[in-house]
């Protein structure tokens, strides 16, 4: 069994301070919501090996609770691994072959919701009016003006999925480019890791906003309650990341990304100061007013740009990559607006548990 460390509440409490090796542990498999996340822990429990063919999935392959969560896990053995299953497992042909099939049906899925165009010209102009004219379900504007502090909290657990790896599935990307739009993915992530300095890192500053609002720091920790909606605009980017093949769709993703985040982040930050959140729990928020002033210039005119010039072929998959972003983002705002509008949590009944110990072996 190993040596085990108990945990206890986060550390962090004001700007500065940084995550410590806890919160930085692996996530545990959380329990399975159906027979293709069934799957996945059972074959993930074992040495690796053989596995037997993944299950039919029974609910919406990207959307789906079960097919989100199984695919989520598949991919974390790419990013820290996972606490109790060999690492091995990363690179298991079967395992990679039966991934390759759930990736199938999100990628039916995709095209299904989110028509490829066959033929785009003036990709910037159209990026730009694609987040111009969003008219989403506006999860930042309710929040900025009549969330509760509990739905913020809510907010904040969903986004955790996101933000405590942010940055990670776009890096993916970098070997992949070369030339201007390399150099401008990688202007885009050095202000993402905090240009080198520990405590600017955007996932450590996170993690402040989380603590800050008494919710748990460490990674995965929410997982169990993430519904599929939410862990697919994870499984989304990780999807474009990791495939070469899909790599204008990571483009297009990260500069949509980073094209729409500026309202979105100053509204989230004045709702936790009309609800007297502590100042260094906006300081995230406030952060990404301001780099993401300047990331998405470099994302439209550099990444975007550049790419272009060089395959200028790729502009369909690149604008398809960002309004399957946009699209993703607006399900997930759905949920949670109609689920609140209802009287319901967003978030699954699943408890977190209130304690976790993690075998030393975990630690990464
Ligand atoms: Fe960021
Ligand atoms: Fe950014």
């Amino acid at each position: 069994m190993g040596n085990r460390v108990s945990v206890s509440l986060s550390s962090l409490q004001s700007y500065g301070d940084v995550p410590s090796v806890i919160d930085h542990c692996r996530a545990t498999l959380p329990p399975a919501r159906g027979p293709v996340s069934e799957w996945v822990s059972s074959t993930l429990s074992r040495p690796p090996g053989r596995c037997f063919a993944v299950p039919e999935a029974e609910d919406d392959p990207f959307l789906g609770d079960d097919s989100a969560l199984a695919l989520y896990l598949l991919y974390e053995l790419h990013y820290r691994g996972i606490a109790g299953v060999d690492d091995e497992w990363e690179w298991a042909p079967q395992l990679l072959a039966a991934r390759a099939e759930i990736e199938r049906r999100v990628l039916d899925r995709l095209r299904d919701a989110v028509p490829q165009q066959d033929e785009v010209d003036d990709v910037v102009g159209k990026l730009q009016a694609l987040i111009d004219d969003d008219q989403g379900p506006g999860l930042s504007r309710f929040c900025e003006h009549d969330a509760t502090w509990e739905q913020m909290r809510e907010v904040c657990m969903h986004r955790s999925a996101w933000q405590l790896k942010e940055a990670d599935p776009h890096t993916w990307a970098l070997p992949r480019l070369g030339g201007r739009p390399k150099a401008a993915l990688a202007e885009i992530q050095r202000g993402e890791y905090g240009n080198g300095v520990e405590r600017d890192v955007h996932q450590h500053l996170y993690a402040l906003t989380l603590a800050l609002m008494g919710l748990d720091t460490r990674y995965g920790f929410y997982l169990p309650q993430l519904p599929g909606v939410t862990l697919a605009t994870v499984n989304l980017a990780s999807l474009f990341g990791l495939h070469r093949s899909w790599l204008p769709a990571m483009v297009g993703h990260l500069a949509a990304f980073e094209m729409s985040s500026v309202a979105p982040m100053a509204a989230y930050s004045a709702a936790l100061r009309r609800l007297e959140a502590p100042q260094d729990a906006c300081h995230f928020f406030d952060v990404h007013v301001v780099a993401d002033a300047h990331h998405e210039r470099v994302a439209a005119e550099d990444l975007v740009g550049g790419l272009i010039g060089q395959q200028p072929a790729s502009a369909p998959m690149i604008l398809w990559g960002a309004e399957v972003l946009m699209w993703s983002e607006r399900e997930f705002a759905t949920h949670v607006l109609t689920a609140w509008r209802d009287g319901q949590s967003s978030l699954l009944r699943a408890a977190a548990p209130e304690h976790m110990e993690i075998p030393e072996a975990a630690l990464v």
